[in-house]
């Protein structure tokens, strides 16, 4: 850190700094602005403009409003201004201890209506006919055939495999695991790539016509740098059909299969989630491995690459009402509308 921020950042100097500029006979306020914003400046805090570059970092009005006399009137004399004196706020109802008792309560209560009834399967049969109904639906939005096409996050890869044994694609699938069936599926059409997309510059600049990608991006540890990859080696022109889970969701735990109620991740920590796994056989893993992105976070960084929007929707699905209810200490917190969303769908393109 450089000297004079250094010497912004001590408190002695910072409390020196206010009193003696509160003491000042005349100019007070201007000695206190002054203060904050070479502060601001020393300590790099100044302000900064949102990311969508058509919204401007200060609103000027049409009118120039009028000037305000700076001789302010002074206000009477309080004692302790904040003491509390009477309050309209209504009284916390009795608050559950977020305990494994709790948890254990909640998935009784949903096992007779789970939050995903029938979670999806794992063999192989159950994902190649995942992989077919995927491709189907991206290749109606987005058209797959004879492209250079890029899975991001491919798991076991029949995407890949898919794309070019039905649809004449060069298709790539990348992950940061190697999965058992690449060996078996790999041929001079059908790549499989070892890496992590935010850490290794893996491919050429505009390399790819199409970059597809299901349920991986909750799990990237720098999802803005992997969208900035993403922006690098599609071509000009080129489409990226992405579906990511995000975090306020309901299903954002990833155990549904395990945890019968939602949202677990929002109440629980992940002690006592793991806590929970362990009673029941399960691995004792916690939800914390899920980014925390909101929709308007990737959407903010999405256009701020250059890219843009051409389709957008979500899954999901509506407020659980009793539930909301009954936790809305917690779940309060979020906007109502990320509490229902699951997962999004973008597809968006690079300009030409
Ligand atoms: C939930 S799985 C989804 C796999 C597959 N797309 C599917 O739908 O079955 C998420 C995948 O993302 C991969 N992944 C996580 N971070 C990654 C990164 N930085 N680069 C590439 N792959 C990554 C994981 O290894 C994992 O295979």
């Amino acid at each position: 850190m450089n000297p004079l921020r250094r010497l912004m950042r001590s408190p002695r100097v910072v409390r020196t700094g206010y009193a003696v500029a509160r003491r000042l006979p005349i100019g007070s306020d201007a000695a206190l602005r002054l203060g904050r914003t070479m502060w601001r400046r020393s300590a790099g805090a100044t302000p900064r403009s949102a990311d969508d570059p058509d919204i401007p970092s200060r609103h000027t009005p049409a009118t120039t409003p009028r000037d305000i006399d700076r001789h302010w009137p002074s206000p009477p004399q309080v004692a302790e201004p904040g003491r509390a004196v009477a309050s309209a706020a209504p009284a916390t109802p009795h608050a559950p201890a977020f305990d494994i008792d709790l948890m254990e309560q909640l998935h009784a209560e949903y096992l007779s209506h789970p939050l995903v009834p029938v979670p999806p399967g794992r063999t192989a049969p159950e994902r190649a006919e995942r992989a077919r109904a995927r491709l189907l639906d991206v290749h109606r939005e987005i058209d797959l055939a004879d492209k250079r096409v890029l899975e991001i996050g491919c798991g076991a890869g029949y995407e890949v495999w898919y794309l070019s044994h039905h649809f004449g694609a060069d298709a790539t699938g990348l992950d940061i695991i190697e999965r058992a069936a690449w060996q078996e599926l790999a041929d001079e059409r059908t790549h499989y790539v070892l890496g992590d997309l935010t850490t290794t510059r893996l491919f050429d600049d505009d390399a790819f016509d199409r970059i597809i990608s299901f349920a991986v991006w909750e799990h990237v540890a720098h999802p803005s740098t992997a969208l900035a990859e993403t922006f690098r080696v599609l071509r000009p022109g080129g489409l990226a059909w992405i579906k990511a889970n995000l975090h306020r969701g309901p299903m954002a735990s990833h155990l549904y299969a395990d945890i019968a109620f939602p949202y677990p991740h929002l109440l629980f920590t992940d002690d006592v989630i793991r806590e929970f796994m362990r009673r029941h056989d399960r691995p004792a893993q916690g939800a914390s491995w899920v980014n925390r992105l909101s929709w308007a976070d990737y959407e903010a960084r999405i256009r701020a690459l250059g890219f843009r929007i051409k389709a957008l929707r979500f899954t999901g699905q509506p407020i659980d009402e009793d539930f909301y209810r009954r936790f809305e200490s917690v779940l309060g917190r979020y906007p109502r509308s990320d509490l229902s969303r699951d997962f999004f769908e973008v597809v968006v393109e690079k300009p030409a």
